[in-house]
């Protein structure tokens, strides 16, 4: 299950305010629900089923199996939405079996692509080049290099057999499979980047990598149910969304997600790429960022408590411990003044610091909290769907498309023509 409350921020938005505001607005939801029709060409993640129904599961783990036979080390070539959720999940879950995932396509760094070829001497290689437009400058340049890399080392007709893409049919990447004999992944067609955590972008990672993807996508189904079923009044991703648009409208300008698992640490960074790609438009927006604690009390924590007022604050709870989120510390003879611990378990001593530190900060900003049973595939499946659609909908409230991104072809333009695209 998951849970969203907003106890700890009734003293910035009450109860009675967020229910009006839901009221107000209650055909927004309704619209996004059902999928506009304007943005039709980026709604496939809508429907879990659409793009993770059993065929495509089937499908998905008979390719991660046939991968793992000749491969223990697979290399995701792609960048922000053809990266986050993968690494998002495996740094959440760290399965025991599977392949390893190494990341590349998401650099321009001579040092970490050094590093990356590296750390595969010595390991069984398949790479997948993940691009939806294959126009993209980290992944394009990653896939050549490690293209040629695995040619010198295995041969041209070896390295074939060991590169798969993922690609939208029809595309020059398609071609190149079809020319080259690589085995070729269809990219969701309605569903841009950062909303493809469902689909077989990120399910063949993830079952390369040992994910039981079938978990995920069972919990992301139970999400879309809740979203997708329950009215303005009990839909828990509306009343976040609600909550971002009326803090917004107050003047708050920034979002942070606070979690006290480091195993949060990449999803946060999905999340971010999902909120600022989706809202961060025409001069509206907030600004998502992420606080690792209990690491970060001892740096951001001091201006979320005490620094300028232009943020708020969501976090992200377990509720119950899994497997190894046990570890109770023992008492000892030497006088080291944290007798107060014995017998303690670090689970609870984590808890009691989210609890204070949500407490304290309550006082001066608003604070959510969105909390998940376990931190297991079912859960994640859950969060991945969940903030997708809170998302659509707080962008749909905040009066943007959240399916573009013009804002990064700013640079590119400028970058291409430095490096001299299309003159060569
Ligand atoms: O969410 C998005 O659409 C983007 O972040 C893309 O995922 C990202 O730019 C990578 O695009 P591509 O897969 O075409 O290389």
């Amino acid at each position: 299950m998951l849970r969203f409350n907003t106890e700890f921020a009734e003293g910035f938005v009450s109860p009675a305010e967020l229910d009006d505001y839901r009221r107000a607005h209650a055909d927004v939801l309704a619209r996004c629900q059902e999928g506009e029709e304007g943005f039709a060409d980026s709604l496939g993640w809508l429907s879990v089923s659409a793009w993770a129904g059993d065929e495509v599961l089937e499908r998905t783990c008979a390719l991660a199996e046939r991968i793992r036979a000749c491969a223990d080390t697979f290399v995701l070539i792609g960048v922000g939405g053809s990266n986050n959720a993968t690494r998002a999940a495996l740094a959440a879950l760290a399965p025991e079996v599977g392949a390893r995932v190494v990341f590349a396509g998401n650099t321009l760094s001579a040092w970490e692509l050094n590093r990356v070829i590296a750390s595969l001497e010595g390991h069984d290689v398949v790479i997948d080049c993940v691009a939806k437009n294959f126009e993209t400058l980290e992944p394009g340049s990653s896939f050549r290099l490690l293209r040629q890399y695995l040619v010198e080392r295995y041969g041209a007709e070896e390295a074939a057999r060991r590169i798969v893409c993922t690609g939208t049919i029809g595309s020059p990447l398609e071609d190149l499979c079809r020319d080259e004999g690589y085995t070729f992944v269809p990219f969701a067609t309605d569903v841009g980047g950062r909303f493809t955590a469902l689909t077989e972008v990120h399910l063949l990672p993830l079952a390369v990598g040992g994910v039981d993807i079938r978990a995920l996508v069972d919990g992301a189904r139970e999400a879309e149910r809740a979203c997708r079923g329950d009215g303005p009044l009990e839909n828990e991703a509306y009343r976040y969304a609600a909550c971002r648009n009326i803090l917004w409208e107050r003047g708050y300008r920034m979002e942070l997600l606070g979690f006290f698992e480091p195993r949060f640490r990449w999803f946060s960074k999905w999340f971010e790429q999902l909120f600022a790609e989706s809202e961060g438009k025409d001069g509206r927006g907030l600004f998502p960022s992420a606080a690792e604690y209990s690491e970060e009390l001892h740096s951001l924590g001091q201006f979320v408590q005490d620094g300028t007022h232009l943020l708020f604050e969501t976090f992200l709870d377990v509720a119950g411990p899994g497997p190894g989120d046990s570890l109770v510390l023992g008492g000892t003879d030497v006088a080291d003044g944290f007798g107060y611990l014995d017998g303690v378990d670090f689970w609870d001593i984590n808890k009691a610091s989210f609890r204070a530190t949500r407490a304290a900060h309550a006082e001066v900003l608003p604070c959510l909290t969105l909390e998940i049973d376990r931190l297991d595939e079912r859960h994640l499946g859950m969060l991945f769907y969940w903030f997708a659609f809170a998302c659509t909908v707080s962008g749909r409230l905040l009066g943007v498309n959240p399916f573009d991104q013009p804002g990064v072809e700013a640079y590119k333009a400028l970058m291409f023509r430095a490096l001299g695209k299309g003159a060569r």
